[in-house]
């Protein structure tokens, strides 16, 4: 016979259950929004996942358009953790409000002061510099040894970059800044777009191979692409970069600038004891050689090996320290200069 009563009860005792099945299963994962995607990135989750079960649902996009896409989600986002490139993007994010701050005895003991935000709320997991390359035939390396030599009027027609406007450069530009001060630091890129071989154009990449092909004397970029040419499996790409050195900047002074690829705990993860943990595992020894190695970059922690022999082979350099919190405030005046210099 039905049994109304009965029949209620049981439907009230599953619908309270509902819930705490779904937290159960969704406990048990962490979503990561990602600007990353490279080979080493496979065995870096996979090894997260078989150490604290927690599976991990990637969301991976560009830069911009997934920090675009967090700003959007708002407090209904997904997200647990966004990893993305450059100190100026992280900063970009937290303005936005997207971060929350992390306290971790494992970051704090692991990470170089350097490389955390001061009010914790993101944290440098791997290190690429901002270097200068030069043309082995045409160029004296010893006419550029220094970022003070992009604006020397000697080297006039003989320099290339990417665009002023692009995070890379306002981050090198933000540590000029803080090194020299606003005047200087806008005499500076006065000088740079006076030396100018072309108008600014394409990627790092581009100018790397602009110098080999000699349309540029010197050029600035990021290691990782250097070392990616190396790498290349393309002959004509690693043709190139036996006609290309590279000069680590500054070497007698602040030392060469120093960036990063980062991590942060999102506001409304909800996940965010997983994301914390995702973070400290990043800071690992094995997370560290994954994550370095996958843009050829060097670990952020001291202490963890540098499993890469292309990289390794480029020797070691004095680094600007700078922390990463100061690249990221500086750079709303970075554009302003960049503006007036008509550093496009
Ligand atoms: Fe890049």
């Amino acid at each position: 016979m039905f049994d109304p009563k009965g029949f209620f009860h049981a439907v009230l005792v599953a619908a309270a259950l509902l819930p705490t099945f779904a937290a159960m299963a969704q406990d048990k994962m962490l979503n990561l929004y990602s600007s990353r995607h490279y080979q080493t990135d496979e065995a870096l989750y996979g090894n997260f996942t078989k150490l604290t079960g927690l599976a991990i649902n990637r969301i991976e996009a560009g830069e911009d358009p997934l920090i675009e896409r967090l700003r959007n989600e708002g407090a209904r986002s997904p997200a647990d953790v966004l990893v993305t490139v450059d100190a100026g993007r992280l900063w970009r994010a937290e303005q936005l409000g997207l971060f929350a701050p992390v306290d971790s005895k494992v970051l704090e003991t692991r990470l170089p002061e350097s490389m955390r935000a001061p009010n914790k709320q993101w944290f440098g997991f791997s290190a690429r510099a901002r270097v200068i390359v030069y043309n082995k035939q045409s160029f004296d390396p010893a006419r550029a040894q220094n970022y003070e030599d992009l604006a020397n009027p000697a080297l006039k027609g003989k320099v290339c970059t990417r665009s002023g406007g692009h995070v890379y450069n306002l981050s090198l530009m933000s540590a000029l800044i803080e090194h020299w001060g606003e005047q200087k630091a806008e005499q500076w890129a006065r000088g740079v777009v006076a030396n100018f071989a072309r108008a600014p154009k394409g990627g790092d990449t581009d100018q790397i191979l602009a110098v080999a092909s000699g349309e540029c004397g010197v050029a600035i970029s990021n290691s990782y692409y250097y070392v990616r040419l190396m790498k290349s499996a393309k002959s004509e790409h690693r043709r190139a970069i036996e006609r290309v050195g590279l000069i680590w900047p500054n070497q007698k002074s602040f030392g060469t600038h120093v960036n990063v690829s980062g991590a942060a705990v999102l506001k409304h993860a909800p996940h965010r004891a997983a994301a914390v943990r995702f973070l400290e595992y990043l800071a690992s020894d094995e997370a560290q050689a994954y994550f370095a190695n996958g843009n050829n970059e060097w670990p952020a922690v001291k202490t963890a090996p540098l499993d890469n022999a292309e990289l390794a082979s480029l020797g070691r350099f004095k680094s600007d320290d700078l922390n990463v919190g100061l690249l990221g405030k500086n750079q709303p005046l970075a554009q302003k200069i960049f503006d007036r210099a008509g550093f496009k």
